[in-house]
């Protein structure tokens, strides 16, 4: 069982790794202390194995059947807020999708293909995760595949890729061969012919799991992960025989290998709550200041709404680009949106005495938004007002704030390029009143 502290910037604080306990009644309470020693945040993702019910309950585990119908997650989510669970395919698909994209600006379209004990997948179309209209989308693992034509899988049927491609599959075929099991790595890459094929005949099946993703859903990008990946030449076969086959999408290496599932599942938490996390990485040095973005009623409709006023890059597109440019600056950016300025006020609050610095679009709170403006000043963040119009050259309305004259200053008219402006600025300006400041 693993768990990470995923903090709102993007990068992964902690990480904690238990061994599933025999005894399945020991398992919720175990899971229970390890979210209390990461600090028991009352936001939750769970990457499951297991197929699960909403209350966290196991409905089905061939792995560990005695774990059938346990609780495993109720004392956890006793104590919070709308937990999220995922299968855990899905959820490393997210990881390593916001891992893969840290250089773009643009929302991309990735897949994960994971092959473990068994086989699974997890689509992100445009930043966003696909599970299908009941959970169950990128069933990869039984689709059937030519390379495994003839074989049983473990679902009953025959020819699934799963039955040709598994962590499973090779530990038996390695058996069978007289290899060392779970060594296969290794003798391949000492030279011995007969891993170094079996490992030809497990890379043939999935590089046609490839193809098939291609071909249904050319992604901007195809990620192969999980445990059979760690396999030593196996990945450089798959390239191989995937360039054989005519494959065109890039194909990568997930970065996450097993904390994928239960990174990702901490990211699309985060995500639900209403956060833009657009990156994720380690947790290096300390971010020399941590800012917030925040924007006000109608800023998630940017790119479609009103662009002779406002532009047409999106809210994401950018969150995406300023959070890179924060992390050049050597700072994280924490980005929230709302709709409602209470969501917005919460939000200040909860992180009072946590942030640097905020750039803040009020948007129709500009002129009267009194709360949002003193959750601000209560908490003595320094902020820049931005708004992406010129709103002195607009209606009489749009001119007025009551933001302005608590600001550290105003960018008004630069459409996207004034949220870099106004973050360039707090930073010179937090740099320069922190050498002031005596030590
Ligand atoms: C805005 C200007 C506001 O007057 C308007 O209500 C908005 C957006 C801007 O960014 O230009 O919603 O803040």
């Amino acid at each position: 069982m693993r768990a990470v502290l995923l903090e709102e910037s993007g990068s992964v604080a902690k990480y904690l790794r238990e061994t599933t306990p025999d005894n399945p009644q020991e398992a919720g309470p175990l899971l229970h202390a390890m979210w209390k020693e990461l600090g028991a945040s009352r936001i939750v993702g769970v990457a499951a194995a297991p197929a699960m019910d909403a209350s966290g309950r196991i409905r089905n585990w061939p792995n560990r059947p005695e774990y059938r119908d346990t609780e495993i997650l109720a004392p956890l989510f006793a104590e919070c807020l709308s937990p999220l669970i995922l299968d855990d395919a899905s959820a490393a698909a997210v990881a390593e999708h916001f891992s893969a994209t840290a250089d773009a600006c643009t929302p991309s379209t990735s897949v994960l293909l994971s092959f473990g004990t068994g086989v699974g997948g997890g689509l992100v179309i445009a930043d966003r995760l696909w599970s299908g209209a009941t959970g169950q989308a990128m069933n990869i693992g039984h689709v059937p595949v030519p390379a495994a034509a003839g074989r049983r899988c473990s679902c009953g049927r025959q020819g699934c890729l799963q039955a040709a491609a598994s962590g499973r599959f090779l530990d038996q075929q390695a058996e069978q061969l007289g290899l060392p099991r779970g060594h296969v790595a290794e003798s391949a890459q000492r030279g011995d012919v007969r891993a170094l094929e079996l490992l030809q005949s497990v890379a043939e099946p999935i590089a046609q799991g490839v193809l098939l993703v291609q071909d249904l859903l050319e992604p901007d990008r195809i990620l192969l992960g999980g445990g059979l990946l760690e396999q030593g030449p196996l990945f450089e076969m798959i390239v191989q025989t995937s360039q054989d086959l005519g494959i065109v999408s890039p194909l990568q290496l997930g970065r996450w290998q097993t904390w994928a599932g239960a990174l990702g599942a901490a990211a699309e938490a985060l995500r639900q709550s209403g956060l833009r996390l657009s990156r994720l990485f380690n947790e290096g040095s300390q971010p020399k200041y941590r800012i917030a973005l925040l924007q006000g009623p109608n800023l998630n409709l940017l790119g479609e709404r009103e662009p002779a006023h406002y532009g047409i890059s999106t809210l994401d597109e950018i969150c995406f680009h300023l959070t890179g440019l924060a992390g050049e600056l050597s700072c994280h950016l924490y980005c929230f949106q709302s709709n409602h300025e209470g969501a917005l006020v919460d939000w200040i609050q909860e992180r009072r005495g946590r942030l640097d610095g905020a750039i803040v679009n009020p948007a129709a709170l500009t002129a009267r938004g009194y709360s949002l403006l003193e959750s601000l000043t209560g908490s003595s963040v320094p902020f820049v007002e931005v708004h992406l119009s010129n709103v002195d050259a607009r209606e009489s309305w749009h001119q007025e704030s009551c933001f302005a004259a608590a600001a550290l200053g105003r960018v008004s008219g630069m459409r996207e390029i004034g949220y870099e402006m106004a973050l360039r600025g707090l930073v010179r300006h937090l740099d320069k009143t922190r050498t002031l400041r005596p030590s």
